[in-house]
């Protein structure tokens, strides 16, 4: 698993594979060490750590303190994913290690799946799928009413570039759009909203498009609940830190909102299984940027990152 550093390559640790082509450009130009393929990660890093420079890894899999200091040549992180709440940027930034995401190249998808969530929950798409499979819908004929999504007020919460494309696409589906964030964005036209409850109160969708990490967390907590309130849906495509998760169980199950359309959870994989009894929730498993366009163009910044890197070129998505 770890290759030979009998050569004049960088040595690269590798935590997260990316896609076949990428795969390929790695393996030929670096000398790989496959933590990802490890079945003792920890003892692999502890032999190998001291001769690591760059790390490859994912937003999801992310770099801790603990990590890096097992790194003590480590100059880059190049990370797949725009989020990177996982990767101790500070611990990084310290030791000046440049860390780099992948922007941009997803927001298409991420903003397709927020729109794909707020039908799919309103519309009930899931419980209809199941309404036709199980032969309900011959024995029993009509399935119940369902909500339209034409004419709903439409919070965003998060009016970076994926909530602006979730903005551009909720526009001609009729939906009226406003915003929360840190601050009033001069170049988006939508109408702020410096309060949270506020914008809650107002929506009939809040859809959270914000970064995760300590300045957000809990951000959605039972207040912001119960403003959405009763005939309120909730769509994540952002973070499950975002939410403070028992909180939204107790509303889902007290109906205290209507409903929610999640890609996100607290603690994932295992933290989705809270909802799996739930009926007016509609679940996706952290795959807002899976599709294999987009994971192709997120590989390739990835190690189009590492090559500017070695190359003693700008970084193209520099974090910090
Ligand atoms: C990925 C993401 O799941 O971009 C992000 O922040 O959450 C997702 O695109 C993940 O980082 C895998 O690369």
């Amino acid at each position: 698993m770890t290759s030979s550093a009998s050569n004049s390559k960088p040595d690269v640790l590798l935590i997260w594979p990316n896609r076949p082509r990428q795969m390929a450009i790695l393996e030929e130009t670096y000398n790989l060490h496959r933590y990802d393929l490890s079945n003792d990660p920890d003892a692999f890093l502890k032999e190998i750590g001291e001769r690591i420079t760059s790390v490859a890894t994912t937003g999801g899999k992310g770099l801790t303190a603990e990590q890096i200091s097992l790194m003590p040549n480590l100059k880059i992180v190049s990370s797949s994913g725009v989020g990177y709440d996982s990767i101790d940027i500070t611990a990084c930034t310290r030791r000046g290690i440049k860390v780099t995401n992948t922007p941009g190249v997803l927001t298409n998808d991420v903003a397709d799946t927020a729109i794909m969530l707020i039908i799919s929950t309103l519309r009930q798409l899931v419980k209809g799928d199941r309404w036709v499979r199980s032969g309900d819908f011959i024995e029993k004929g009509l399935m119940p009413l369902t909500t339209s999504v034409t004419g709903k007020k439409l919070g965003i919460v998060g009016m970076g570039s994926i909530g602006q494309a979730i903005a551009a696409r909720a526009l001609p589906l009729g939906l009226e759009i406003s915003y929360f964030g840190p601050n009033e964005k001069t170049d988006v036209l939508y109408c702020f909203t410096s309060d949270l409850i506020t914008l809650a109160e107002w929506a009939d969708i809040l859809v959270l498009s914000c970064p995760g990490g300590e300045t957000t967390r809990d951000l959605i907590d039972t207040n912001v609940l119960n403003a959405l309130g009763k005939t309120g849906t909730l769509i994540n495509v952002a973070r499950g830190s975002v939410v403070n998760q028992p909180a939204l169980l107790k509303a889902l199950s007290s109906n205290a909102i209507a409903g929610a359309g999640l890609d996100v959870y607290a603690n994932e994989p295992h933290g989705s299984a809270d909802f799996v009894d739930l009926e007016n929730v509609v679940l996706y498993p952290h795959l807002a940027s899976g599709t294999v366009e987009t994971r192709d163009a997120m590989a390739q910044l990835v190690c189009d990152n590492l090559e500017a890197f070695f190359a003693g070129k700008p970084l193209l998505t520099p974090v910090n």
